[in-house]
């Protein structure tokens, strides 16, 4: 597999010992290769471009190797500070994921194959005939996975970053799921209060930063009083699943100042974002009170 290559090669280049920072900072997207520098010990540009041309060599499905310097920045959470390595000086790609194809642009929108096993969950769990909005969709992926692997009637997905709602509308046409998929521009609460009210049945808020304060038009594109939604947040890690009680308790707040109450809520570790920090999502069915 990539990886135990990918841990070999940053070996042979660093030892055993300085690899162990790098080798699992390495995200192949498609043909393209992205190494996250860590924030202490990181090797030399020399040693990086040691490792890019390595993989390039063993590794013959990769054409082009980036360094990213920065974190995941902005709004449009874009990854910040990308530095060319090796190989062809292209940022676009075509990244696989559950037998779709996706066209994307690692330098002008939200992507990462770490949510891979995530998109699949939440697919597994939309019921046929649901409407389903994604808040925050990025170049489609999610969207899309969920409308060809379950058979939900439409799947609104929302992006406010140009680029991404661009890729999306290529990336509805290149998986066939024109019937199903509706990519909208713009900011989510403002999409949702023109003219997505009480539209759908399971709303997807995967951007952290924005999903407990969006959750008024989340709340208000659900139909028929009740409905679910998938808020992401990134928490502090505690101590056994402290994190886990800790992301419910917050969603469970936010919903009941609103006006609604929890019906259910489990919530599960999506994967660690930093040394203290992990991203979290609570799946809540939520329902209005008086229902
Ligand atoms: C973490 S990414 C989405 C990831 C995507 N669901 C996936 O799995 O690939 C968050 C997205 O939210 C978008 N975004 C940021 N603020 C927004 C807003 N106010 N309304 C709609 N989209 C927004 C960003 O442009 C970005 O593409």
């Amino acid at each position: 597999m990539g990886s135990r290559l990918l841990r070999e090669i940053a070996k042979e280049v660093l030892g055993e010992e300085r690899a162990r920072s790098i080798w699992s900072r390495i995200d192949v997207i498609g043909d393209i290769a992205v190494i996250k520098r860590p924030l202490r010990d990181a090797p030399s540009l020399e040693e990086y471009r040691l490792i890019a041309e390595k993989i390039l060599e063993r590794m013959p499905y990769i054409r082009s190797v980036w360094l990213q310097t920065g974190s995941v920045e902005g709004d449009f959470r874009l990854r910040g500070g990308l530095v060319h390595l090796a190989g062809e000086r292209r940022t676009v790609t075509i990244y696989r994921e559950h037998g779709c194809s996706f066209k994307v642009d690692i330098a002008r929108v939200f992507v990462t194959p770490r949510l891979n096993y995530e998109h699949l969950r939440v697919a597994r769990l939309v019921r046929p005939g649901e409407a389903v909005l994604n808040m925050f969709a990025g170049a489609g992926i999610l969207s899309i996975v969920i409308a060809k692997l379950a058979k939900p009637s439409i799947v609104y997905s929302i992006d406010i970053n140009p680029a991404a709602y661009e890729l999306m509308k290529e990336n509805v046409k290149l998986n066939r799921v024109e019937d199903v998929v509706k990519p909208l521009l713009g900011d989510a609460a403002e999409v949702v209060y023109r003219g997505l009210r009480k539209s759908s049945d399971r709303v997807l808020m995967p951007l952290p930063a924005l999903a407990l304060k969006y959750m008024d038009a989340a709340l208000a594109a659900l139909r028929g009083g009740r409905g679910w939604l998938h808020v992401y947040l990134h928490v502090e890690r505690v101590k056994g699943s402290g994190h886990l009680e800790k992301a419910v308790s917050a969603v469970k707040a936010r919903v009941e100042e609103l006006g609604w109450g929890l019906a259910a809520a489990r919530a599960r570790v999506v994967r660690s974002v930093g040394p203290r920090l992990v991203q979290v999502v609570v799946d809540a069915e939520v329902e209005e009170a008086g229902h």
